[in-house]
Order: structure tokens, then sequence, then C-alpha cells
């Protein structure tokens, strides 16, 4: 019955209402349908009717309503560019030089510097620093003469003066704006003509020809699209600042990363200094270069040597540890991988791992454990890579096995000794890329031998750093205890 009323035509009286009151609000039966779709939070793929599952990406309980209206305006060229077709031979080259962001280590992922009127996403977690690179970019670059908007959607001008106040010579030039409607800051963006446009963040942002609430699939996309427009037309350089969810991927649309010309990944731990700077997609530039930062007292500085800062705080002479070269894009770096092989005081043996995979450690301990003489299924097994660092890479498994076994074994590795290659199931040592690059980098920093695979070919040989071939874990276990007269399974 309630449901019949609810949709029917008016009832000619109704307890309750007046004949004014029904006269004025409309009936539901008489409005026009507005059509809702359901956008997912993760891919921004759309559906007619809300699932569970986003049959897209197959993320779970991601989809959310949004009005249908926001759809259709995106159809937009976010180029600006005619619809004429032109031969490639014809076609102007922009003449203007890159924005250089005054910070050597975000040029060198960037490729040289921010290309004006193009649109960089930067990413990353909550605390990581990100707010405070937007800011340093923004000095550097006023400092160098040209205008800078940095626009917080976030934070009070108050709030952001305070942090510039921790930092080092932020000049006083830099316009701030506190605002979040799109419309406003594009005003704004006009009366100024900055170079340099920086949005903090694009989550918080909303333009007013969409009607689902900030932060939603439909006002970030519009709202990027938007800003992105008004970036290509004034020919500033865009950044645009997002936050990621705990899986790392940016929160909001994938859709905003075709969307911007330069993705950049922040990463970093919140306990530790370190912070690196990936790009992610990069339309000017490599994406194979990365960026290495400090986070201390005043700011985000740059680190040029990351090995040197790494192996800072080793201790030498301890068993457990061992010096493995790693590869960030083109850039090798030496870090400390740390293990610690306990007897297990009751039940299952415990496994804690930082800074790498734990199913690759379970796979190296077995490995170790049947290839090898040395026993350490059974008890416990703590890894650490130092400094905070993750390691995504394969080649640092010999260097891992090495680590357990001489904390097992309680024979610390020789301090002029890296090591380098992956491990197979059948206890090989396998090849990795770019050998030379991480050889020579251990060269660099006075390592004098590197534990190497043995099937790497012949490289060129450094005089100053020698390369042991290793062919299997057993071969490096039997290595270690000829290093150490006396040293015994
Ligand atoms: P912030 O840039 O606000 O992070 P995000 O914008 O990515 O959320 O900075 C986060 C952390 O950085 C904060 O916890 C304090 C620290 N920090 C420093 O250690 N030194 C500094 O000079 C500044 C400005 C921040
Ligand atoms: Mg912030």
């Amino acid at each position: 019955m309630a449901t019949r009323s609810l949709v029917g035509s008016p009832p000619d009286c109704q307890p309750g209402f007046t004949a004014e009151l029904t006269a004025k609000a409309p009936y539901i039966g008489d409005m026009a349908k507005t059509k809702s779709v359901y956008a997912c939070t993760e891919c921004g793929a759309q559906q007619p009717r809300l699932l569970g599952r986003c049959p897209d990406c197959g993320g779970w309980d991601c989809l959310v309503e949004e009005a249908s209206g926001g759809a259709e305006i995106r159809n937009v060229s976010p180029l600006g560019i005619g619809s004429k077709p032109q031969a490639l031979g014809e076609v102007a080259v922009s003449g203007s030089p890159r924005l250089s962001s005054g910070i050597s280590e975000l040029d060198r992922v960037l490729g040289g510097g921010a290309v004006p009127g193009s649109v960089t996403l930067l990413g990353g977690e909550p605390g990581v620093g990100k707010s405070t690179l937007a800011l340093q970019v923004a000095a550097c670059v006023q400092m160098s003469g040209r205008k800078v908007l940095y626009v917080s959607g976030e934070e009070s001008p108050a709030q952001i003066r305070l942090r510039a106040d921790r930092l080092d010579s932020v000049p006083s030039g830099i316009r701030l704006l506190a605002e979040t409607r799109v419309e406003a800051i594009t005003g704004h963006w006009s009366e100024l003509a900055p170079d340099l446009v920086l949005i903090d963040s694009i989550q918080t942002m909303h333009c007013d020809r969409v009607e689902s609430a900030p932060g939603s699939v439909a006002q970030v996309r519009e709202s990027a699209a938007l800003l992105s427009a008004a970036a290509r037309r004034t020919g500033a350089a865009l950044f645009l600042i997002g936050h990621v969810t705990k899986d790392g991927s940016l929160a909001g649309p994938r859709v905003l990363e075709h969307l911007v010309d330069v993705v950049l990944g922040f990463e970093g731990d919140r306990d530790h200094a370190f912070r690196l700077l990936r790009a992610l997609k990069n339309r000017f530039g490599s994406t194979q270069e990365v960026g290495v930062f400090r986070m201390d007292a005043a700011g985000l500085e740059g680190v040029e040597n990351p090995s040197e800062h790494f192996l800072a705080e080793r201790s030498t002479g301890a068993p457990g540890s061992c010096i493995v070269p790693l590869l960030e894009g083109t850039r090798p770096m030496l870090v400390e991988v740390q293990a610690l092989v306990a007897n297990a005081a009751y039940g299952m043996p415990r496994r804690t791992c930082m800074g790498i995979e734990d199913g690759r450690v379970a796979l190296l301990l077995a490995v170790l454990d049947r290839r090898s003489e040395v026993d350490v299924a059974a008890r416990d097994v703590y890894v650490n890579v130092a400094g905070g660092v993750r390691v995504g890479e394969p080649s640092a498994d010999l260097g891992l096995c090495l680590a357990l076994a001489s904390s097992r074994l309680d024979l610390p590795i020789p301090a002029d000794v890296a090591a380098c290659g992956e491990v197979g199931l059948g206890g090989e040592v396998r090849g990795v890329s770019h050998l030379d690059l991480r050889v020579r980098e251990a060269a660099r920093l006075g390592f004098r031998r590197v534990l190497t695979p043995s099937r790497s070919g012949s490289e060129t040989e450094s005089k100053d750093c020698e390369r042991v071939p290793i062919s299997s874990v057993a071969a490096a276990v039997a290595w270690l205890l000829a290093e150490s007269p006396g040293g015994s399974v």
C-alpha cells in the first residue's frame, strides 16, 4: 500500500498534507528521472547498477553512486587543438624550454624539468612528504624569477606559512590560494598568469558542473580535466598532488593516469628518512630514472650518493650482514641486508621480514636448507634491509642467503665483500641485469670483491675490484667457510 501511494498520482486527500503543500512539493511520480551510474573508485569504470565487485578491475566494495550528468562533459579535447589533420613535418615544435624545478633529483625523474603546459601527477601515501616537496619546488621556481601559484585544499595559508618557516629560504612572493572550487582557481590562474601551478590535493577539488561529493570519482576526474585544460591553454606547468590507497595505487580513478603526462610516485617509510621518487609514466622522458631524497628537519634534501647514505651506519665484523648492489632504474645503490637466525623458543618458528617480501625469504630459507649444509628450517629468522629500503628485485637473493648462512654459522662476511645474484629453486645462482653497473658501484665505494653469478659473461674487469664467481648456494656457503678458517657447519 505504502509503495503504491509513493509512486502513484497524488491522492485527493492525504492525512497531514494541505492542498498548498502538495501543490508545491513535486510528487516523486511526476519528477524527471535522474539516472544514476555506479563508478568504481579504483579503476573509474562505470556500471549501470550497484555490484559488490567491480567487473573491470575485480576490486570489492568499490562502486559508488554518481549522477550520470558528469560523464557527457568529459569529451572536450584536452589538448585544445584544431581537428584538422596535419603533416607530421609541418607540426611546429614548441620552442619553450623546460621549466627546471630547481631540485636536481626531481629534474632527473622528470627528464630535465617540467614541460610548459604539461600535467604531472605526484602520488604518495599521507605523510611521505608530498606537500613538502611541492613547497620546495614552488620556492625554487619562484627564486628563479618565475611566478608560482600554490593552491591548497587541505591546509590554510597559515599552516603553509608554518611549513615554509621550517624549510630553508622559501621566498615570500609565492602566491597561496586556499580554495577547492576549480572554477575559482582557474579564475585566479588567468589573472595571475603563473608559470607553475601546484594543486594540493586533487582529491579535495570540486567543480560546479558535477554534482557528486568532492573526492568522488566524477569530481576528481572532472576537476583534473578542467585544470589540465587550463594548463595546456596557458602553458603553465601543472603539478597535481594525489593520495594513494593502502595497496599503493593512486586513489580515485585510474583514468587520471591517462589524463596526465607524467605520473610520479613518492615512496618511503615514515619511520625512516629515505624517500624514493619514481616516474611511473613519462611522456617526455625515461621511466628508468629515480630520485633519492632524505627528509630531515629542514625538509627534503637530494641524495646524490645513496650508497654512501645507506652504508654510513654499517657495522663491519658482525655476522648476518651482507652488502648487496641493487639497481633502481639505472641507478645502482648498495644496501645492507641483515639476517638473524635464532633458536626457536617453542612451537612454530617465527619469520619476520622488513623491507623484503616474506614469500621470497621463505623460498630462500627452503633452498638454503635443502641445497646446502646450513640448517635453518626449524629456527626463528628475522630479516631486515637497513635504512628503510624495499628490495623488490631477485638480485639480492645471493646476498640474503649469505647473510642467513653467516648468522647461522656465526661467521662474519669480510667487510670488503658485496654479493649479487638470483637464486633458483635448485640452489643455482643465476645472472642479473646490468652486473657491470653494480660491480662498478661496489668498486667506487671501496669493495674489493663482489660475489657474482659464475655464468655472467666476461664483462670488463675492474682492477680494483675482483669478481668471485659463485655457481650455487652450496658454493657460497663453502666460500664463506673457507674465508674464516676454523669455521664449520
Ligand atoms: P608532508 O609534506 O605534509 O606530507 P604529505 O603531504 O605527503 O602528507 O610531510 C609529512 C612529514 O614530513 C611530517 O610528518 C613531518 C615531516 N617533515 C619533516 O621531517 N621535516 C620538514 O622540514 C617538514 C616540512 C616535514
Ligand atoms: Mg600534504
